[in-house]
């Protein structure tokens, strides 16, 4: 039988991972079926145990369910415990559920590929809710000189950087309390989707600093439109979307995709 794995979301009719994944698995001849279901907003455990009655061997998750699916999880990686949220399921062979993140991993990956240094690294982050919490320690895995977490409401920043201090240099605060030059910027709040900017000072960004943001579209966000006229290097988070999914591909098959094809292909149609 073939192995089935999809996305669940709600709702999950715009989501690119069937064709991310069906593109992974055209490359190795991999015979497997991924599809979008939109789960009930009051039952996503029952989903995930229909889906697997039905053969799932696994899914990716989406909003709003990445901390219910937390919740279901037999087993998890401790990137997802500190994260307190899952978008990887893995149907162990025991039956176990195992639950993973991979966003963080995923925009680790973008950023090498695009040259960024992060060892050393002054790191601001944008925003300080559930986008931001899943990357935190992959980012700090790579020990940077110093992270810092802004957010609209500070004390949450506050309280999402107390939760990570014992893995590495970071500090929480408001937009009010950023000062100094940042060689990164990374932008996991919202606020682009509503094209507003985060309130930040002019003299935030270092001689040849780059701006990401987690958001992507056929242009360029405010806030890389910002950070492009002040000289950075600026990327979109399309390439974070293609690395997660290819981390999540890689647990469940054990075959790490090659994503610059599949990358390129999906920015040709945004
Ligand atoms: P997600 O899962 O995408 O992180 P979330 O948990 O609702 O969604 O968090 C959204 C983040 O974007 C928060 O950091 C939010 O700031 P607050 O904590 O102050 O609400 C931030 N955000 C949303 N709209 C914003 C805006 N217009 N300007 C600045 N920050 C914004």
């Amino acid at each position: 039988m073939t192995d089935r794995y999809c996305v669940f979301g709600h709702p999950v009719g715009h989501s690119k991972s069937p064709a991310i994944h069906a593109a992974f698995a055209d490359q190795a001849g991999d015979d497997i079926e991924y599809v979008a279901i939109e789960a009930p907003l009051d039952d996503f455990a029952g989903a995930w145990r229909r889906f697997v009655a039905e053969g799932g061997r696994g899914a990716n998750v989406t909003v709003p369910f990445k901390e219910d699916a937390f919740h279901l999880c037999d087993t998890l990686s401790e990137r997802a415990r500190r994260a307190g949220a899952v978008n990887t399921l893995v149907l162990g062979s025991n039956g176990l559920t195992y639950g993973d993140t991979t966003d963080g991993v995923g925009l680790v990956r973008d950023l090498k590929r695009h040259g960024v240094e992060l060892t050393g690294a002054r790191i601001l982050v944008l925003g300080a809710g559930g986008a931001v919490r899943g990357v935190l320690e992959p980012l700090l895995a790579e020990e940077p000189a110093g992270l810092r977490v802004a957010n609209r409401t500070a004390a949450k920043a506050e309280a999402l950087a107390a939760d990570f201090r014992d893995l590495g240099e970071i500090v929480g605060g408001g937009f009010d309390a950023v000062e100094g030059a940042y060689d990164l910027v990374i932008n996991g709040t919202s606020a682009s989707l509503a094209g507003d900017l985060p309130p930040l000072p002019d003299n935030l960004l270092a001689p040849d600093a780059s701006a990401y943001d987690m958001m992507y579209g056929a242009e360029p966000t405010v806030f890389l439109r910002w950070a492009a006229e002040r000289g950075a290097h600026i990327v979109d988070g399309l390439g974070m979307l293609v690395e997660q999914a290819a981390e999540s591909f890689f647990q469940w098959r054990g075959r790490h995709p090659d994503t610059a094809p599949v990358l390129e292909k999906l920015r040709q149609v945004l």
